[in-house]
């Protein structure tokens, strides 16, 4: 059985990719081993059977005895470990959900629904490193994905509603005390009917803006009855770093653009933080190659993967599938508010939510270590990986 390296397993993503990993009983097709960037020495989490103790996140000969590692711990361990991994001679297989390595020649974003085609290529050319993409954008292209299978999208504009859990756990926490915190300020009139709103919106905004709320993983703004309309770098061309990430990663996971064949789609994008917990969500105008009648669009998007699921776009459906509550802890990706703009048949609105802990990040992780520990044996189609060489070796 393959050597796995788990790093990062406590965290936000680490738990929902181990949650994942017991469902579809990953363990048991591997030898698990887990890494710890603080506690190194104690136990491991709860399986099935047992695992050996947590080793040294930063000890490179441990690592580099594992076939297959797979960190998310964040893109400053992948900085500061993947290079020395790599110059100690490791030739192991890594997966990470981080930037650092997302663009670089000898690495693959995955999101195997979409371009399994791609990462077997890239298998057989001898690629090690999986990197998952962006949340928002493979949250996106598990929703439209029949429509670039058809190659139906000449550009495509993404208004993002992006939620908290985006920067990290203790955004979230940070959003729930700020909520918290607005509430107290007002409970005393909101207990009483006769309260005049207006008096009740002074005394929220006196909160927002005083200087009291926890405001530090929000730079300094507050969220909860808030939006915040830029995320990440300003990469000082009037764009986010989110934003780039949009057209960049969307068209490398696609195989389109520079050093792929295919020409790049255009996808611009403006994207928006917002008081939701986990999931994101997207409003879409696409630009079609043609105007198709919209029952056939809708039959498009809903046989490209088992996961998407078109709302009709009705507004009692729209209200209760097509929102982050209704997504949250689900795999599925609802697509609806599917309707063509007054301005042309070839113009399609559309919207998409997608939990982002899910097919967001640790989703995709889960099912390439999968492929990796079925390389050989189930498919049969993939070469088998070499066995990784350890830093003596
Ligand atoms: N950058 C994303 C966000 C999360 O801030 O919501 C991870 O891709």
């Amino acid at each position: 059985m393959k050597r796995v390296g788990i790093i990062g397993w406590r965290g936000m993503v680490g738990s929902v990719l181990l949650e994942r990993m017991r469902a579809e009983r990953d363990f048991d097709r591997m030898e698990p081993v887990f890494f710890s960037t603080t506690q190194a020495g104690s136990a491991g989490p709860r399986l099935q059977r047992a695992s050996a103790p947590v080793g040294d996140a930063r000890d490179i000969g441990a690592l580099a005895r594992m076939d297959i590692l797979v960190s998310c711990q964040g893109s400053d361990y992948t900085t500061e470990v993947y290079p020395k991994l790599r110059a100690a001679g490791w030739s192991g297989y890594w997966i990470d959900a981080a930037k650092t390595l997302r663009m670089n020649d000898d690495a693959v974003i995955v999101l195997d629904p979409v371009n399994l085609p791609l990462i077997r290529r890239a298998l057989a050319r001898g690629i090690r490193n999986f990197i998952g993409g962006n949340c928002t954008v493979s949250c996106m292209l598990m929703g439209m994905h029949g429509l670039f299978e058809h190659d139906l999208v000449e550009w495509m504009t993404c208004a993002t509603y992006q939620a908290a859990s985006g920067g990290g756990a203790q955004h979230m926490r940070e959003l729930l005390t700020q909520f918290g915190l607005l509430n107290a300020e007002v409970r005393d009139l909101l207990a009483d009917p006769a309260a005049a709103i207006l008096e009740i919106d002074r005394r929220v905004l006196a909160k927002q803006t005083g200087g009291t709320l926890p405001m530090e993983n929000f730079g300094g703004v507050p969220l909860a009855g808030n939006l915040i309309p830029w995320i990440d770098r300003d990469l000082g061309n009037g764009m986010s770093l989110e934003e780039w990430k949009g057209g960049a990663e969307t068209n490398r996971i696609l195989g389109r653009g520079a050093g792929f064949a295919a020409a790049a789609t255009p996808i611009e994008s403006l994207c928006v933080r917002v008081g939701a917990m986990r999931c994101h969500s997207q409003a879409l105008t696409i630009k079609l190659r043609k105007d198709l009648p919209l029952e056939e669009i809708a039959g498009i998007l809903a046989s490209a993967n088992e996961w998407v699921h078109v709302v009709p776009n009705e507004r009692e459906r729209s209200m209760r599938e097509l929102t982050p509550a209704a997504v949250t802890g689900r795999l599925h990706i609802p697509v609806g508010r599917l309707r063509k703009l007054s301005i042309g048949g070839e113009y399609l609105a559309a919207f998409t939510v997608g939990d982002q802990l899910l097919w967001g990040a640790a989703e995709p992780l889960r099912r390439m270590l999968r492929i990796l520990l079925e390389c050989g044996s189930t498919h049969g189609e993939e070469p088998a990986p070499e066995r990784a060489s350890t830093v003596n070796a």
